[in-house]
Order: structure tokens, then sequence, then C-alpha cells
């Protein structure tokens, strides 16, 4: 791999150009934001060159690498799947302090943030996002577009379904040690920050506390805090 745009220039754009920054075959040419305040800044010297409508200028110039760093998980998805039709390869981003077991295996165009864990027979889907030291055990699986805040614990036989958003610090745990049990977190569903959860969680749900109860359901569209 070449160079690389990310698409983000926010905290997560920020902390994929340090990752890949770090990588010896990637070269990071900049942000990419449809912010028109982000136009002309720069962060850790990497500039924002524009909104979106620059990419396929990009691409011409041979830019053929890609992150999207967007914390809100359906944005992020929709926003990976143009860059893939427009030519881009995502890429993944992988700190040097976290560790990935390569019994593991991850889809394309996600990152784990320094001291992050995924354990072997993991599974996780395109887009995810691991905070620093967020622990995914083994024999988890991982859906498209989710993203585990920092500190959240996976613990093993969890199924995460497509854009869950596990908030700071939740543990996520199956109750029962019965072989053969799963606990299932539905599709866009939100776990707060600090939620202890030991059930499952049905789609849309947002939960919260120790245990986790449901406190209401998403509106299409949400973002979650
Ligand atoms: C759960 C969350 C999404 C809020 O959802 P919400 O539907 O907007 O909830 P509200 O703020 O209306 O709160 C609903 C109730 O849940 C409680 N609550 C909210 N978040 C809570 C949490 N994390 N733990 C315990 N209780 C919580 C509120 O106090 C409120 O209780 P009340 O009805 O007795 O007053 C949010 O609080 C949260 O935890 N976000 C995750 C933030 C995070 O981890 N970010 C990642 C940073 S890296």
């Amino acid at each position: 791999m070449g160079k690389v745009v990310i698409y983000g220039a926010g905290q997560l754009g920020v902390m994929a150009a340090d990752i890949l920054g770090q990588g010896q075959d990637m070269t990071v040419v900049g942000f990419i934001d449809d912010d028109p305040c982000q136009a002309g800044r720069e962060y850790d010297g990497l500039p924002v060159l524009g909104d979106a409508s620059l990419l396929p200028q990009l691409r011409g110039q041979g830019v053929d690498g890609a992150i999207v760093c967007i914390g809100n998980n359906s944005v992020r998805g929709r926003v990976a799947r143009r860059l893939v039709v427009m030519g881009f390869e995502l890429v993944t981003a992988i700190d040097p302090t976290a560790r990935v077991s390569p019994k593991a295996r991850l889809g394309t165009g996600g990152m784990v943030a320094t001291g992050a864990i995924i354990a072997l027979h993991s599974v996780l889907g395109d887009n995810f996002y691991l905070g620093p030291g967020a622990v995914v055990s083994h024999d988890v699986t991982v859906g498209n577009n989710v993203l585990l805040s920092v500190g959240s614990v996976v613990a093993a036989r969890v199924d995460i379904a497509d854009e869950a958003f596990i908030g700071a610090g939740a543990r996520i745990v199956p109750a029962t040690m019965s072989p053969g049990v799963r606990l299932r977190v539905g599709e866009n569903s939100v776990v707060g920050a600090g939620a202890v959860v030991l059930q499952d969680v049905p789609a849309n749900a947002i939960v919260v506390g120790v245990p986790a109860r449901v406190v209401r359901y998403r509106q299409p569209q949400e973002t979650p805090a």
C-alpha cells in the first residue's frame, strides 16, 4: 500500500494518522472532512485537504488507500462503501501496542487503538473501531460498523451485531457458563458507559447500568452520545 487518505479529521482520524504514521509502508497524505470549518487546518503536521469532492482527484494522484474515521457507525459504513465504489482500498490501522491474535479474523477498514486486545478465534467485520484498551476475548463475533469504546470488555461467546455502539468501560459477559450458550448484542443497539451486560440486548435498544437494563429504543438515524 502506498498513499492513504483519512476520511474524518476528528479524534478518530487523528488517532488513525498516529497509528498509520508509525508503519513503514504507507504514507498518509492528509484528511478529508466535509465540515467546512476543517478546511485548511492541520493535525500533527497533516493537512485537511478539503471535502469529499476531492476524492476522485486523489485517486487520480495515486492515493489508493483510505480509512474512514467517523464515530457514527452507520455513517462510517456508508462512507466506506462509497470509497470502495470509487476504487479505494480500505486499510486497517492497528496500533503497535495492540495485541491481535494471528488466529483472529478482521475485516477491512478497522482501527485497533493503543493497548487494545483481540484474542484468538474472534471474527470482526468491516469498519470496526476498538478504542484504547478495549478487549475482545476469544470466540467473539463482531458485525460491520461496530464501535467498542475505550476500556470496554467483551467476554468469550458474545455476538455483537452490525452497528452496535459499546460505551466506555462497558462489560459484556454471558451470565451462564453453559457450553453452547451465547449472548447477543443486537443491531444498532447502544450499551451505555460502565454497563455490565449479562443478557441479550435487543436490536435498537439503549441499555445502561449494572446489570444492564433497557432504558429506551433508538430513533432512526439517532447518534449515540
Ligand atoms: C446511554 C447513553 C447513550 C445515554 O442514552 P440516553 O437514552 O440519551 O439516556 P439519557 O441521558 O436520557 O438517560 C436515561 C436514564 O439513564 C441514565 N443513564 C444514562 N447513561 C447511563 C450510564 N452510562 N450508566 C447508568 N445510567 C445511565 C440516566 O441517568 C437516566 O436516568 P433517569 O431516567 O433515572 O434520569 C449515554 O449516557 C452513554 O452512556 N453514552 C456512552 C458514552 C461513551 O461511552 N462514549 C465513548 C467515549 S470514548
